[in-house]
């Protein structure tokens, strides 16, 4: 770790979690916690929490976890120090200057470099597409209704049909052809040597929110396969964090963006006003940019195909964007196939109507499930009716679920109270458990397990009641925990406890490993359960301590076990001889819990 530790902890403790994480996930308060869909995997049901009392989140379902840090680094695939310098610029913290690593300085240089090239061609191809070799070029996008103006804004270019021109401009510009490569803009192989990689195309400069250009689509001239190539991922260009579009759309007054499939898609639209316009790079709508895209907007209008490929693709957007809490609504383009087509025929202000128009997502997936029901069969009807229970079921907030209740009941005829009752039954069904969830490679019954059972609910149940400390402090110690990581969280834990300063999440920050985060997280936010699996509840203070007891002596017998075993060094021994003493205490003695 780079920095000092109450620099880090300044910095972690000046940004609120709850205010951080709201920005990513939209959270519902429930109780003391607030809650919201997970954004590291794609669920239904709530299981992500955030704890503002320990700064803390932690996801019951994929056991994600940890402090503001470990959400920035994880959300936003940053380094801790990415981190730590976002929440710093963010609450006005001044970070101590950083020493780069002779390998970091070397990233950058390289990062510099590679955006310098793909500059250097997207001029070159610019100036090919406006020159006598790229006529071919230039008509098949004024064929495609494009004004030279349009071209101009996009950078649109061309590359021609010679095998290494690209390279051998890129080369006089004093390039070396490693980094060519690197770029993304060239192959090499024996037979050929370094070869261009676009060839007869029409050149699509791609560039980040920054007006950067950092990869390139080409559309072959004609028919031919493939009908787009693209970049490659390379250092500068991640397809799944940027979008195309984005650098002119950010700028947009409207509150929403339009998602389109494609590069044309986006520039037809730009064309025609819609400056909202966006597409993905060629592959699926990610989370990375669903993230993105949430810092622009409130809502996300689908512009997709209306064949199978797209609906689905629209699906999975829509699932995407709710994870980040972004409402989707679908355009409806028929009897067209794309933006293009449709203003081509119908013009640009019947594509603004059907913008205002757009359906909300909610009644566009029921509309989907639909098809696959034969509605005059009463049991494929009633299946129907369940699969929209579900639906309901999703929704977190009263009001919106009471509104689209009684909006699909109308539409489908089906009563409001049947469905209510559906609805109440799958949300008993469907109810957040904050059980500890299952670990991965960790069979059960094993007795290594068994102990480190016992550590960690004690770990867990000091979280939860620092106050116990005082009633345990002479039976236990950190050393009584073997396995290392909890040895650790302990030591720092006791002796927070008793300056009376217990933070959960700024213990997080002792660790860099993101599992080891994780199973901190797990530690502080796991709820005490019984062997049923339910949350345990003592039916008086007697029990408790009772329990409490129980769980100090599997602790010090594992301990004592553990050092007894390892008898070949002296502090070891030291150890067994305390913890056996100790043990015997602890048996003949009563927790106390004022
Ligand atoms: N795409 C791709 N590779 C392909 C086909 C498509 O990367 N072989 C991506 C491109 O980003 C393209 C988008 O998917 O813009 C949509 O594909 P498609 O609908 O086939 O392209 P159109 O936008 O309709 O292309 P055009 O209008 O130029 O025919
Ligand atoms: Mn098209």
């Amino acid at each position: 770790m780079y920095y000092p530790e109450d620099i880090v902890e300044e910095v972690r403790s000046k940004n609120d979690i709850v205010d951080i994480i709201s920005g990513y996930v939209r959270l519902t308060k429930k109780g003391s916690t607030y809650f919201g869909l997970c954004p590291f995997h794609n669920e239904k049901t709530g299981s992500f929490s955030v704890s503002p009392s320990k700064q803390m989140f932690y996801c019951f379902g994929c056991g994600a976890g940890g402090n503001v840090f470990t959400f920035l680094m994880k959300h936003e695939n940053a380094t801790f120090s990415e981190a730590i310098q976002t929440l710093a610029d963010r609450a006005g913290v001044k970070l101590p200057e950083v020493e780069l690593s002779d390998e970091q300085k070397k990233q950058m240089s390289e990062k510099a470099v590679l955006l310098e090239i793909n500059k250097e061609a997207a001029k070159y191809y610019y100036y090919q597409l406006r020159g006598q070799s790229g006529k071919i070029g230039y008509e098949y996008f004024e064929n495609r209704k494009l004004s030279a103006e349009t071209m101009q804004r996009f950078g649109l270019g061309f590359s021609l049909p010679f095998a290494d021109d690209l390279v051998q401009y890129l080369r006089k510009k004093g390039y070396r052809d490693d980094m060519i490569i690197k770029a993304g803009l060239a192959s090499h192989d024996e037979k050929r040597g370094t070869h261009d990689k676009f060839w007869n195309r029409v050149m699509f400069p791609i560039q980040d929110m920054n007006h950067r250009v950092i990869g390139f689509g080409g559309r072959v001239m004609g028919e031919g396969e493939p009908k787009y190539l693209n970049s490659p991922e390379t250092p500068i260009f991640d397809k799944s964090r940027n979008l195309y579009g984005l650098n002119f759309a950010r700028s947009s007054k409207n509150d929403y963006l339009i998602l389109c499939e494609g590069y044309m898609d986006v520039i037809t639209m730009h064309q025609a006003g819609f400056t909202e316009a966006v597409a993905s790079l060629g592959t699926s709508f990610t989370s990375g940019q669903a993230s993105i895209v949430k810092r622009f907007c409130e809502s996300v209008i689908l512009s997709y195909d209306s064949d199978e490929a797209g609906t689905k693709a629209a699906l999975r957007a829509i699932e995407i964007l709710k994870n980040v809490g972004l409402s989707a609504k679908i355009l409806n383009l028929k009897p067209y196939k794309d933006p293009d087509e449709f203003i081509k025929n119908l013009g640009k202000e019947e594509l603004l109507k059907r913008i205002e128009n757009a359906q909300n997502s909610f009644f566009f997936e029921i509309e989907v499930l639909e098809r696959k029901y034969d509605l005059k069969d009463p049991g494929e009807k009633t299946n129907f009716h369940r699969e929209i229970a579900k639906k309901i079921c999703n929704i977190s907030d009263e009001l919106e679920r009471k509104n689209y209740t009684d909006a699909v009941c109308d539409r489908y005829n089906i009563s409001v109270d049947g469905m209510n009752k559906m609805v109440i039954s799958y949300a008993g069904m469907g109810v957040m458990r904050p059980i500890e969830p299952p670990r991965s490679g960790i069979k059960k019954n094993n007795p290594e397990e068994d102990k480190k059972k016992a550590q960690r609910l004690l770990i867990t149940w000091l979280c939860e009641e620092p106050g116990i400390y005082d009633s345990i402090s002479e039976f236990i110690g950190s050393e009584d925990f073997t396995d290392e990581l909890y040895r650790k969280v302990a030591e720092k834990m006791f002796a927070d406890i008793k300056d009376e300063n217990f933070e959960p999440a700024r213990i997080v920050s002792m660790f860099d490993d993101e599992d080891e985060q994780k199973e901190i997280a797990l530690l502080f936010n796991t709820k005490l359960t019984g062997p049923n699996g339910l949350p345990v509840s003592f039916d008086s203070v007697t029990e408790k301590e009772k329990a409490l007891h129980d769980i100090l002596v599997k602790v010090k017998t594992s301990a004592l076990e553990y050092y007894s075993a390892k008898t070949d060094d002296v502090v070891s021994i030291v150890r067994m001889v305390e913890a056996r003493k100790k043990l015997e205490h602890l048996k003949n003695s009563r927790i106390k819990i004022d």
